[in-house]
């Protein structure tokens, strides 16, 4: 099959059931102790209902991309043999970003089904120059992931989840916000235990990495700015338990500087202004 071939599959999720799902529950068993089916959608106006199902759906996808990103930076961290408990940690990760997937994507059932999101499996995260050795490939995922994504994702997520009024968003993004902050400060773990072995050569190139994770979001900071003139409406408040107002983009921009630019620049990884 060709790659456009793919390119238009259909964002759906599943459960197995039975003894599968029970073993899944038993892991994380927070989740079905969450008040579901308590989401009043009658006082939302239609089209602000559509725009929350829209938000969240995409936050489940964004969440099952975070989960591959997680999942491709495990196989680089055990390849390049990093310490034995900061892979440990990391291995909890892709459970985590599967949790959250399940979270979001059961908000968006709550305010009365998902929406339709098409994407190309195969095209879901950028891998790094095969090129490399084990221990750049795992850099080079982890400060684009990590460094950049993650880290810049904690405050954005916490001030989401402070401005939430529904219990059952808080609770959601209650549990997003705590399994977040581990994902967030361990990229720079990472760089701290690698950076003795990067040459300058190596670090202008991870510096190139972050700088284009930098440039991505930037750019999705555009189009939350434009589009949300034209959509948002107060209504929406409760269902989507989202900041998307000058407040959170004024967030993200502070965030980008504290969170992600300046320990990377503490750090010896050159970043273009
Ligand atoms: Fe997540
Ligand atoms: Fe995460």
């Amino acid at each position: 099959m060709e790659v456009s071939d793919r390119a238009g599959e259909l964002f759906e999720l599943e459960l197995f059931g039975d003894g599968i799902e029970r073993r899944y529950r038993k892991l994380r068993p927070e989740v079905e102790g969450m008040p579901w089916g308590t989401f009043d959608t009658r006082p939302i106006r239609e089209t602000a209902l559509v725009i929350a199902r829209k938000q969240w759906t995409l936050a489940a996808f964004q969440e099952h991309r975070t989960g591959i990103a997680c999942a491709a930076t495990l196989r680089a961290l055990m390849e390049c043999r990093a310490p034995l408990d900061l892979i440990g940690l990391a291995a909890r990760f892709p459970l985590d970003e599967l949790v959250h997937v399940e979270l979001c994507a059961r908000m968006a059932m709550e305010l009365g089904g998902g929406t339709e999101v098409r994407h190309d499996p195969e095209q879901l995260i950028l891998d790094p120059p095969p090129e490399l050795p084990p221990l750049l490939r795992a850099g080079h995922m982890i400060v684009r992931f990590f460094c950049v994504g993650e880290a810049l994702s904690i405050p954005l997520l916490h001030s989401t989840w402070k401005a939430a009024r529904h219990p059952l968003p808080r609770a959601v993004l209650g549990r997003i916000v705590r399994d977040e902050a581990a994902h967030g400060t361990f990229g720079f773990a990472f760089l701290d235990w690698a950076l003795p072995m990067l040459s300058e050569d190596d670090r202008t190139l991870l510096g190139e990495a972050a700088d284009r994770a930098i440039r991505v979001i930037s750019r999705q900071w555009d189009s939350i700015r434009s589009k949300r003139s034209a959509e948002y409406d107060e209504s929406v408040g409760d269902a989507l338990g989202w900041m998307q107002t000058d407040a959170y983009l004024e967030l993200a921009a502070r965030s980008m500087q504290s969170r992600v630019r300046e320990p990377l620049l503490s750090r010896g990884i050159p970043l273009s202004a």
